[in-house]
This record gives C-alpha cells, sequence and structure tokens, in this order.
C-alpha cells in the first residue's frame, strides 16, 4: 500500500496552489458578494489543462488520473468554489461522459473544445418535480425520425449561462420508464432553448446556476449519447465520477477552513496568551485535522479505484457523505474560532461556511449517498 503522492501529484499540487492563491484569491469575496461568474479565472484554468483534466490528449485533454483530479479540485476550493464546481461539471459530469460514452464524431465536436477549455459544458438531470428521484423526468425527446423534439424545464444547471453544450436527460418512452430516458446534446442557440434567471444563491455564489426552458427543441438525432434508452444509466455512471470532484471540493472548503483556522489561533491572543494555547480550540484543531485527513484518504481512494478500473460507486458515495459533512462541521468550527471575526467576509471562513453546505446536496445528497451506499453493503 502507497500512501505517498507521486512527483507528478506533487507539481500538480503546487501548480494548483499557485493558481488558488494568485489568481483565484485577490477576487475571491467581491465575486461571491456580487455573485460575479469566475470567466477570466475560467480561461486561465483551460490554459493550465485544468478543465479536461483526465481526458486523453488524442481529444485535447490533459490525460492526468482522477487523483490529480482529486488533488486539484482540493486546492482549487480551499479558496474558491464557486470556480472549483465549474471544472468540477466540466471534468466530471460532461467531458468524462462525452468521452467514455460519446461516438467518434461526438467527441470530434464537442469533447475537443470542452477538454481544451474553449468552451464550458452543463450537465441538466434535475427537474422541478424530478431532484433525488432522478428517474421520474419530465422533459420529454420525442423520437421524430430524424431528430427528437425536446419540452420540459430543468432546474438548478451548474454553468446555466456560460455553457455552450448541454448534455441534457429526457423521455422518450414513459412505458419504460428509466429505460426510456435520453442524454442528448443540446447547443446554446438552438431554436426553443432558453435560459431563465440566475439563482440568488447561499453558496457558491460566483457560479451560475439557472434554470433552462426547451419548447419544441429540434435536436439531431446524432446528438444521442449511447444507444436509445442508455440516458438514465449514462447519468448515473457519470454522477459516480462527479461525485469524487465534489467530496474533493468539500475536502478542500475544509481543509481551507481548517488552515485559516490554525493561522488564526497562532495570532490571536486572549486572556494573556494565543488562543492556540487553550486546550478548547487545540481539541477543535485536532479534531478537524482528523476528519479531514479521514476525508482526503476516502477521496483518493475513490479516485485510485476509478484510476484502476475498479468499482467505485460506493466508495465515491463514501467520499462525498463523509467529506461534505465533514465540511459543513469543519467550517461550523472555523468561524467559531474566529469569533465576531468569522461572521465577517474578510476573513473568509463565514463563505466557507455557505459554500460547505451545498456539497450535502448536489450531485445526490448525503441521503442519496446513503442509499448507494446501503445497498451494496446490504447486496
Ligand atoms: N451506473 C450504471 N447504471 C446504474 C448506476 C450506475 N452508477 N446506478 C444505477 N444504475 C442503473 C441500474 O442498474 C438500473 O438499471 P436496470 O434497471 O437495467 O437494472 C437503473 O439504473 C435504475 O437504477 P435504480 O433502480 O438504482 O434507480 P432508483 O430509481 O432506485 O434510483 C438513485 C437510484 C441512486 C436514487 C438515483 O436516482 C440517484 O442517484 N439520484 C440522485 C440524482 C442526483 O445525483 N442528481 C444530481 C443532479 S446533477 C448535479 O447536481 C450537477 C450539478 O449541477 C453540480
Amino acid at each position: 500500500m502507497q500512501f505517498e503522492l507521486t512527483e507528478e501529484h506533487l507539481m500538480i499540487r503546487q501548480a494548483a496552489r499557485d493558481f488558488a492563491h494568485n489568481v483565484l484569491k485577490p477576487g475571491v469575496i467581491e465575486r461571491d458578494e456580487h455573485q460575479k461568474f469566475p470567466a477570466e479565472e475560467i480561461r486561465q484554468l483551460g490554459e493550465l489543462g485544468f478543465l479536461g483534466m483526465m481526458v486523453s490528449p488524442q481529444y485535447g485533454g490533459s490525460g492526468m488520473d482522477a487523483i490529480s483530479y482529486s488533488i486539484v479540485m482540493e486546492e482549487l476550493s480551499k479558496v474558491d468554489a464557486s470556480t472549483s464546481v465549474v471544472v468540477s461539471v466540466n471534468n466530471s459530469l460532461v467531458c468524462y461522459g462525452l468521452e467514455k460514452y460519446g461516438n467518434e464524431e461526438q467527441k470530434q465536436k464537442f469533447l475537443v473544445p470542452l477538454a481544451q477549455g474553449q468552451k464550458i459544458g452543463a450537465f441538466c438531470l434535475s427537474e422541478p418535480e424530478a431532484g433525488s428521484d432522478a428517474t421520474s423526468q419530465r422533459t420529454t425527446a420525442i423520437d421524430m425520425g430524424d431528430h427528437y423534439l425536446v419540452n420540459g424545464t430543468k432546474n438548478w444547471i451548474t454553468n446555466g449561462s456560460t455553457a455552450s453544450t448541454y448534455i441534457v436527460m429526457a423521455q422518450t418512452d414513459a412505458s419504460k420508464k428509466h429505460k426510456g430516458i435520453n442524454a442528448l446534446i443540446v447547443e446554446k442557440g438552438m431554436e426553443g432553448f432558453t435560459v431563465g434567471a440566475k439563482e440568488n444563491k447561499l453558496g457558491i455564489r460566483g457560479s451560475d446556476t439557472h434554470s433552462l426552458m426547451f419548447t419544441d427543441v429540434k435536436v439531431p438525432k446524432e446528438n444521442r449519447i449511447g444507444e436509445d434508452g442508455f440516458g438514465f444509466k449514462f447519468a448515473m455512471a457519470t454522477l459516480e465520477g462527479g461525485r469524487i470532484g465534489i467530496a474533493s471540493q468539500a475536502l478542500g472548503i475544509a481543509s481551507g477552513a481548517y488552515e485559516l483556522s490554525v493561522q488564526y489561533a497562532k495570532e490571536r491572543k486572549a486572556f494573556g496568551k494565543t488562543i492556540a494555547d487553550l486546550q478548547a480550540i487545540q481539541f477543535k484543531l485536532a479534531d478537524m485535522a482528523t476528519e479531514i485527513e479521514a476525508a482526503r484518504l476516502l477521496c483518493y481512494r475513490a479516485a485510485w479505484l476509478k484510476d484502476n478500473g475498479l468499482p467505485y460507486a460506493q466508495a465515491a458515495s463514501m467520499a462525498k457523505l463523509f467529506a461534505s459533512e465533514t465540511a459543513m462541521r469543519t467550517t461550523v468550527e472555523a468561524v467559531q474560532i474566529h469569533g465576531g471575526y468569522g461572521f465577517v467576509k474578510e476573513y473568509h471562513v463565514e463563505r466557507l461556511m455557505r459554500d460547505a453546505k451545498i456539497t450535502q446536496i448536489y450531485e445526490g445528497t448525503s441521503e442519496i449517498q446513503r442509499i448507494v451506499i446501503s445497498r451494496e453493503v446490504l447486496r
């Protein structure tokens, strides 16, 4: 068993850490306050090869492993989870799905620009009445011979307005339930496809989350991913990898808040000494450090299983469940350690606390992760 990162992993970690510190940190408070999408920052991440990290160089990607992806997600999320969610969705939910299940033509046309960071992708599964219960898709894709006619609404779509390429799950044959769902590639600008207002969110406020409306959108048959009826399995299989990304995002939010807390505890004086000398603070820091280390090991294990072609659904859900709960607990404690300073924006921990909450909700709530884990346990 090998617990050490390779030289290459360490170099990637340093590059992501430098980027987070030098490029993301200066504007992060302003972007959060004004809900400003990190467009220039995402452009630079594309140039670094961080938007198609695991895609083969043949399709414009960086050909890195899932452990590298987890490392980059942690480092970016320590500073700016609004930016890292864009990285996660583009890498795991869009590029991965296209590379694994798309045909050669789809890869050339859609994957290459996404992996190179010239375009951004979105993954459209959630609906007003189908969040956790993803089999109950109300969006329809009627088979019209050479195209599908798509009608419906998707909710809470990350990269909703900034994406150019959308993978949309829609029901073609309701009698077949989940086996009647298709995954279709919808392009921005297709007639009848409109983007709703931006959501005003508690956290990850820099990311653009929108509803999408489809009214008689004609999607060519060649834009269907996989065989007829493969859409639900496509979504589930893609989400497995996505959960490693969000677990690593949660890990990063937790470790960002922890590092700020250690630094603050060593500087802040009270009762004639630094608060780091108080056992009440030491115990909090010890608990944070332990939980973060456990979360990191779960993330790396899930990534390692994926890299080695082994089943990783349960491991990804365990990582996401534990890391997201750790992010919530750690950030609440980080605000407590900072006292009144923790409640104001300049000290960053209040934002990390708000950002942590979504990691328990998107790409499957904590309850959904428990369903996936317990099914494996009871199999
Ligand atoms: N890989 C491949 N196939 C899978 C699979 C996987 N990981 N998981 C399930 N399937 C298959 C099953 O084998 C089954 O196929 P068969 O009928 O051929 O056997 C089929 O899919 C149906 O599976 P289930 O019976 O398990 O389906 P279910 O209705 O009981 O639900 C669920 C399973 C785990 C609850 C699932 O609905 C789920 O994960 N829900 C949460 C959805 C979710 O994560 N949404 C997030 C939206 S995306 C997002 O948040 C992105 C963002 O913007 C950041």
